[in-house]
């Protein structure tokens, strides 16, 4: 069975910022360690193309949706291999497959009775041709952008019978603890069920850039119904010739923020059991990375620009600040100074440290050779189930704790360093054997953690096996005492200082 993991598909009426970085990552690093348990693994992002927003921004720059829509995605597409995000797929929802798909969806949800056709009244904007949402009007009742009265008006409309749920997504609820983590989250979604759902409309009437109604070509599907058809629509044509979805769905992973709980947590299932297609498995909503808090410089505006920061620094940084700095679930803040705080401390420091203190003693002592099979039963007992403990993270999303967890045993090897002082051992003839034992864990342990940081530092834990001369990379491989490591080879600083701004 596939584990499979997805993104939002993030709107075009913009460029991608480092919001959408996060989740992305986020996804990457979660495939990642699932492709290291031999699992299946499918990940999917993209952009939502469709709907008032992307069509009003196109208006105001004087170019067609399309061309807007070609434009943005573009950038959405080109930041992915910068993110060293492995993707398998990238859709659009402006394909045709995509389209045809949610037509035929959202057609049977029709044909199992759960729409019907209405009347939505809302505040319209004649300068906007457009309803604008209660929260979004200015006091006086006028037009956020154009400052005009707004009137009260009607349009036709297609309704999706979300009332007819109240029961199934309770039970839903009550059954499936686990379906919206974290904990908080789920409670909310909760909430907003328990308070009495409301039919919602299916489809506008006024506007054009959407998938056109089947059955009333006078219509377009609302956007997010097209929107969230995209995890299920992706599978048909994903590969050329080959259906994926009975080997994939449902979802294992929804990955969002906090910002579009309603429409995945209570919308999404009700959609898919009006479709009668499986529920996903879990929605896990992160935080909101924050950029308050701190003064506006030059160089905090590189660290808002995921781009500037990996040309600085490489995608590995940045994965890991991100990961490392914001509790996965919770909001943080993030900023310039704990971004090379971190950078400094950790990745240079500890990881980068021990992985040259290793590589250079083991050249310098030994000409690269790991000659003990024996290994500190201390140090073995300490690593003992650390794979095991790191997946138990990962299978409730818990990135951060997984990180911390691997990095206590980063820390853990410095400290045997320290302990051990090989350096010492090395002027004492009758030593030797010694020497050999702690140069073996060292590399052992070393190992293990690169093989278990892979999915957050991949290009540099990649360098670092291959130095080592251990390049397997499973699950299976993390277990200290699992060896391998071949002749070890001498490489450059894995984190360079030098990247480290001075002070501008
Ligand atoms: N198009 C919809 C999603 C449809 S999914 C069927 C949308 N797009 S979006 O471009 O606004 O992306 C929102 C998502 O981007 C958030 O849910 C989150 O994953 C990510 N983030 C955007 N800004 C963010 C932060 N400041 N912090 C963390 N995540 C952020 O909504």
């Amino acid at each position: 069975m596939t584990f499979y993991i997805t993104t939002p598909i993030y709107y075009v009426n913009a460029a991608p910022h480092l919001g959408h970085a996060y989740t992305t990552i986020a996804a990457d690093v979660m495939a990642r360690h699932h492709r290291q348990r031999g699992e299946e693994v499918f990940f999917l992002t993209g952009t939502d193309e469709h709907g008032e927003p992307v069509a009003d921004a196109a208006h105001a720059l004087g170019i067609e949706p399309q061309q807007l829509a070609d434009r943005n995605a573009a950038r959405f597409e080109a930041l992915l291999p910068l993110l060293e995000a492995t993707n398998d797929f990238f859709i659009r929802t402006t394909d045709a497959a995509h389209e045809a798909r949610v037509q035929s969806v959202l057609a049977r949800v029709r044909d199992n009775g759960f729409v019907y056709q209405g009347t939505y009244e809302g505040w319209y904007c004649p300068r906007c041709a457009d309803f604008k949402p209660e929260n979004e009007i200015d006091p006086g009742n006028l037009c956020p952008i154009h400052h005009v009265e707004l009137t009260r008006e009607q349009e036709d409309s297609y309704f999706f019978k979300l009332s007819a749920f109240q029961e199934r997504l309770e039970s839903l609820y009550a059954e499936r603890e686990d379906f919206v983590a974290p904990r908080s989250r789920y409670n909310e979604a909760l909430s907003f069920i328990r308070s009495g759902l409301r039919d919602v409309p299916l489809t506008r009437h006024r506007l054009t850039w959407g998938v056109q109604v089947p059955w009333d070509h006078d219509h377009v599907f609302y956007v997010w119904f097209d929107a969230l058809l995209n995890y299920y629509t992706a599978l048909s044509y994903a590969r050329e010739g080959q259906d994926l979805t009975d080997a994939t769905w449902p979802p294992d992973y929804h990955l969002i923020a906090k910002d579009i709980l309603r429409f995945h947590a209570v919308y999404w299932p009700a959609l898919l059991m009006a479709a009668e297609l499986e529920l996903p498995e879990h929605i896990f909503v992160h935080g909101y990375l924050l950029m308050e808090g701190e003064k506006m410089s030059k160089s905090l505006g590189n660290v808002l620009d995921p781009v500037a920061v990996i040309e600085r620094f490489g995608a590995d940084a940045l994965r890991f600040y991100l990961l490392r700095e914001v509790p996965f679930g919770q909001d943080g803040t993030v900023s310039t100074l704990a971004f090379e705080t971190r950078y400094e401390a950790e990745l240079a420091n500890d990881l980068g440290n021990l992985a040259s203190r290793t590589i250079g003693m083991l050249t310098r002592y030994r000409d690269g050779v790991v000659s003990s099979s024996e290994l500190d039963t201390s140090l073995a007992a300490e690593f003992a189930g650390l794979p095991q403990r790191v997946a138990a993270h990962f299978d409730r999303a818990e990135l951060t704790l997984g990180l911390e967890e691997i990095w206590q045993r980063v820390r853990r090897l410095n400290r045997y360093v320290e302990e051990q002082t090989p350096w010492r051992l090395a002027s004492e003839p009758d030593r030797q054997g010694d020497l050999d034992r702690v140069l073996a864990s060292l590399a052992e342990g070393l190992r293990s953690v690169t093989v278990l940081l892979w999915p957050y530092l991949p290009g540099s834990c990649e360098r670092l096996l291959a130095a080592l001369g251990a390049p397997e990379l499973s699950l299976a491989d993390a277990m200290f005492g699992a060896g391998g490591i071949g002749r070890v080879a001498p490489i450059g600083p894995l984190f360079p200082k030098e990247a480290a701004p001075s002070d501008d």
